[in-house]
């Protein structure tokens, strides 16, 4: 049976982010059925609804567009921003999910962790996420929700996820991740 392709939408720039080092702990957690990706969002132009109705959007669109085929599912792990979802991410949404018709999100299970040195945990972005799943029309899982908070101790040095309660909380969320997108996705050989 061939794993499952899950894409890693990460939404920082940030060298340092703690968005992506949880990520990375996440893609090194035991997940047997998946084949994780991180993909870049970074040289994504802001959208313009002219550029594609006009037939000449950017070729990072096109390439966005044209990888974001091969996944299966998607886990997105999000810092907050002004309790909303940074723009970076809310524009690699609009990128994919245009020309209308023709989104790369449609009917793919997702599931979202949300990041912050706070103690909120990026509830506001997590949650304003969730909204923009509905209308992508992304099944999206709703239960173990996944906060991580305090996220400047949670890394060493090495930006290599070091604290356990976190460790064993994210392992439980991968694993009913798998379960999710397992149900959603038939298997292929
Ligand atoms: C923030 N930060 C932040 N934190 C938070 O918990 N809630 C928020 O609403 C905001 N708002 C916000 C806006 C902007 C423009 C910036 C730059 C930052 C702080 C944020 O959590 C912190 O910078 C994180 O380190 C950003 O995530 P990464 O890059 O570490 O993944």
């Amino acid at each position: 049976m061939k794993k499952k392709k899950i894409a890693v939408i990460v939404g920082s720039l940030r060298k340092e982010a703690f968005s992506r080092k949880t990520a990375r702990a996440l893609m090194k957690m035991e997940t047997a059925s998946f084949e994780m990706e991180e993909v870049k969002l970074g040289d994504l132009l802001i959208y313009n609804q002219d550029l594609d109705d006009e037939g000449k959007p950017p070729a990072a669109w096109t390439t966005f567009r044209k990888l974001m085929k091969k996944f299966d599912g998607f886990l997105f792990v999000t810092p907050e921003y002004n309790r909303s979802v940074p723009g970076l991410l809310k524009n690699a949404l609009d990128v994919g999910s245009r020309p209308y018709g023709e989104s790369i999100w449609d009917g793919k299970p997702g599931a979202i962790v949300s990041t912050s040195p706070g103690r909120l945990s990026g509830f506001g972005a997590n949650h304003h996420l969730r909204q923009s799943m509905v209308f992508l029309n992304v099944p999206t899982m709703q239960q173990p929700e996944a906060y991580v908070g305090n996220a400047a101790i949670l890394f060493d040095e090495k930006g290599d996820l070091i604290d356990e309660n976190t460790q064993k909380i994210l392992q439980i969320f991968m694993d009913s991740f798998v379960s999710w997108v397992n149900k959603i996705v038939p298997d292929n050989n």
